[in-house]
């Protein structure tokens, strides 16, 4: 195995969509195997937007089975929850103590995800987040995080924070880089090809959950938003004067491994295009539903494999907790 350390989350807040799983999980599968890699289910940041009882824990479950469904191997992958280890916790209050107050007000997630939430209750959380955020990195000695593009500015902060923490207590941090894919780092929705793809979409439409039937994948790429223009150049990659149709061409494009450019070649329909695309993601996400629902029948046994990744997690992470109070002169307990 290469030495390469890859560490990156996702949170238990609803349903795993396509965005998440061609921005982010694709990667972390196809790297299991060369890298030394682990894998969050970062149940804390959840809290940040969680109030009801009794659903954390539910939902936590839920994701594991879906990272094994999507073809994560217990036997490789460290998959673990965040609240289980809890050296989380413990450093991301010494990366709170790290980053500025001003670089916290510059996250544009916060201020996204405050306007969305006007007279809701808005958590200190929320506000501080990357900071956990930067911890959860940190402690696994962590080279590359794959993610989608959104979380780029949050490994930025990382980034920030470490080479703070190294140049005031000496070297301690791994600086990890961001790693996001060519195609499909931004899957936007399909009803508002403008904003990302994301759990937060009222009707459903607009995004397509990994458990979503077949019928009803095809129905969402069919009713997809696209644009009036016809003629034999209709189907063409630009992002800026066409979003419906980039949008179509960056997932069909991720799933396929190919450029959109590519992908639009082939194409002079809207219709056709749309149908095409619905068939391949139905290809890739039926054997992922079904093994999802073949998983859920032992809830028990994916407890037990995340009880299994919090011991493996735990090793790495307390050394390096320990590393960083040392660095830092705290008094030996
Ligand atoms: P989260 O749970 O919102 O998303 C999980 C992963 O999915 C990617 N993603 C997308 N990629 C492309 N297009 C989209 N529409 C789309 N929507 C989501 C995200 O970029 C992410 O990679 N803060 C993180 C969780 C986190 C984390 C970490 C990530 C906590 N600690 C440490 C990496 C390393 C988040 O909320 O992701």
């Amino acid at each position: 195995m290469s030495s390469t350390r890859v560490l990156s989350c996702i949170q238990p807040t609803g349903d795993v969509h396509l965005g998440s799983y061609l921005g982010a999980l694709k990667n972390w599968v196809s790297g299991q195997h060369e890298k030394d890699v682990f894998h969050g289910i970062v149940d804390l940041h959840a809290l940040t937007v969680m109030e009801e009882p009794g659903v954390v824990g539910q939902l936590t479950v839920e994701l594991a089975a879906m990272l094994f469904a999507v073809g994560l191997d217990p036997d490789v992958a460290t998959v673990f929850a965040q609240s289980h280890v809890v050296e989380h916790n413990q450093l991301g209050w010494v990366m709170e103590c790290t980053v500025s107050y001003g670089e916290l007000s510059r996250m544009t997630q916060f201020k996204d995800k405050t306007a969305k939430r006007q007279q809701q209750f808005i958590s200190g959380g929320l506000f501080t987040y990357p900071a956990l955020q930067a911890a959860d990195i940190l402690l696994y000695d962590t080279n590359e995080v794959p993610i989608g593009d959104d979380q780029r500015q949050h490994v930025e902060i990382t980034r920030d924070a470490a080479i703070r923490f190294n140049h005031r207590f000496g070297d301690t941090f791994v600086i990890p880089e961001a790693a996001t894919p060519a195609a499909g780092g931004r899957v936007m929705s399909l009803q508002d090809p403008t904003s990302k793809m994301s759990k937060s979409d009222e009707s459903g439409a607009g995004c397509v959950y990994l458990i979503d039937d077949p019928k009803a994948i095809m129905k969402k790429f069919k009713r997809a938003v696209t644009d009036s223009d016809t003629g034999p150049d209709a189907v063409r990659y630009d992002r800026e004067n066409k979003p419906g149709v980039a949008t179509l061409l960056d997932i069909n494009a991720a799933i396929t491994d190919r450029t959109p450019q590519q992908v639009a070649e082939q194409y002079e329909q809207y219709g056709k295009l749309k149908v095409d695309t619905g068939e391949a993601v139905v290809e890739t996400l039926t054997p992922i539903r079904e093994r999802y629902f073949e998983l859920m029948e032992d809830r028990g046994e994916v407890a037990r494999l995340l009880g299994a990744g919090a011991d493996k997690a735990r090793e790495v992470a307390s050394v390096t907790l320990q590393r960083a109070y040392d660095a830092i002169g705290m008094l030996p307990s």
